[in-house]
């Protein structure tokens, strides 16, 4: 089954959003499998967002993700990468649609409160890289043959 890595950013803990984010995850059929509030040292930030480190904004990245605890999750379910994405919205919250998370709470591209991963094989290497496997959990909802057909 397909899992992804979400990571609700500082700004989104600290608009008390982390329920908000939580729910439309639960509401929509997916299954939490780990989950975790941490303050992120610059070593995991420059890692997870090494694929900007040649970008302009990478330092303030960095500086902005380990500045306040993150949440950090793993969701699973089919299509779960891409669907996730989808209830995120676009990077720019400013011209990411209503319904979408980015849409519904943010207007900085900065302050954009949720991160997840954009393909497969990038949610495989976050996923190692946040979490231990001993800290992700196999386990059977009750009302999964009533999401899934
Ligand atoms: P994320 O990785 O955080 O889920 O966001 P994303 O895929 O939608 O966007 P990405 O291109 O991977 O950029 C990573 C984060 O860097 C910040 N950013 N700032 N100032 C800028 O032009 C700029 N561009 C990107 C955003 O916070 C973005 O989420
Ligand atoms: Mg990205």
């Amino acid at each position: 089954m397909e899992r992804t890595f979400i990571m609700i950013k500082p700004d989104g803990v600290q608009r008390n959003l982390v329920g908000e984010v939580i729910r439309r995850f639960e509401t929509k059929g997916f299954k939490l499998v780990g989950l975790k509030l941490l303050s992120v040292s610059k070593e995991l930030a420059a890692k997870h967002y090494d694929v900007h480190k040649e970008r302009p904004f990478f330092a303030g990245l960095v500086q902005f993700i380990t500045s306040s605890p993150v949440v950090a999750m793993v969701w699973e379910g089919d299509g779960v990468v891409a669907s996730a994405r989808n209830l995120i919205g676009a990077t720019n919250p400013l011209t990411s649609p209503p319904g979408t998370i980015r849409g519904d709470f943010g207007v900085s591209i900065g302050r954009n409160l949720i991160h997840g991963s954009d393909a497969i094989e990038t949610a495989q290497h976050e996923i190692a890289l946040w979490f231990t496997p001993e800290e992700l959990v196999s386990w059977e909802p009750t009302i999964t043959p009533w999401v899934y057909e």
